[in-house]
């Protein structure tokens, strides 16, 4: 197990947007959080990345508490993350957006680049990449970042079926390598397609952990989907 949380918090205003929510990610495994808008999918990576502060409970990264540690201080422990809403910095360079992971030469930020399939030269503009090779862009980013622990954030939403293929191969290459991915998304052929384990929240809960073919057959999970 690499990540763990326990009970974990997190109210805005009147909205219980996570409600004592408990799971474990497994490390060398693919992991899907999944759930209806507004399940709290997001608030639970905000809160795990030390974007947002949990009311109470606990998260470890391994066997290190991480609970409440500031986000570059939880960056620095191993998670690299990516975001719903791209944070590509569309004036720079494609070479400037990665610097900003950290110091890398040409070579470093071609290897990874060439690892995801995006083959526009480093001089390019963000502004000037499609939408799906701005998100291919972020993950770059965040796979240049050392890390043990690899977060996305709906990485097919917006983005070509080409595109989207290249992903399910990308995620299955650094499972290869060792690392640890978990994701959110809504494209339930990628999740079942791809995911070793498929987390359900659903109103900031847990509703049920299990392989794609139990997931897909579970009847609280079609309810919270199709609505009661
Ligand atoms: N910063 C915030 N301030 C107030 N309410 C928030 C905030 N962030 C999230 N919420 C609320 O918390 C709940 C969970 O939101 P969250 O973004 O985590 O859902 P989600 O599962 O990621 O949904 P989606 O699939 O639509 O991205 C929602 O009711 C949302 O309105
Ligand atoms: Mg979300």
């Amino acid at each position: 197990m690499i990540l763990s949380l326990k009970n974990v918090s997190k109210t805005f205003g009147g909205v219980k947007a996570v409600n004592k929510c408990i799971f474990e990610v497994e490390e060398n495994k693919i992991t899907s959080l999944i759930g209806p808008n507004g399940a709290g999918k997001t608030t639970v990576f905000n809160i795990i990345s030390g974007l947002a502060e949990p009311d109470s409970g606990i998260i470890r990264l391994g066997s290190k508490n991480i609970t409440g540690l500031a986000a570059h201080k939880i960056a620095k422990s191993g998670i690299s993350r990516t975001f719903q809403l791209t944070k590509v910095f569309r004036n720079l360079s494609v070479r400037d957006n990665m610097l900003i992971a950290k110091k890398a030469s040409d070579d470093e930020i071609k290897r990874i680049l060439k690892s995801i399939y995006f083959d526009k030269p480093l001089d390019t503009i963000a502004s000037e990449l499609s939408y799906g090779q701005q998100r291919l862009l972020e993950l770059a980013r965040a796979l240049l970042m050392p890390h043990s622990l690899l977060m996305l954030d709906e990485p097919t939403a917006g983005v070509n079926p080409k595109i989207r293929q290249e992903l399910k191969t990308i995620l299955r290459n650094l499972r290869k390598e060792g690392k640890t991915v978990f994701l959110i998304e809504h494209d339930m052929e990628f999740v079942m397609d791809i995911s070793d384990t498929v987390i359900v929240l659903n109103e900031g809960k847990v509703l049920k952990v299990g392989k794609p073919k139990e997931i897909v057959k579970d009847r609280k999970v079609l309810e919270a989907y199709l609505g009661k």
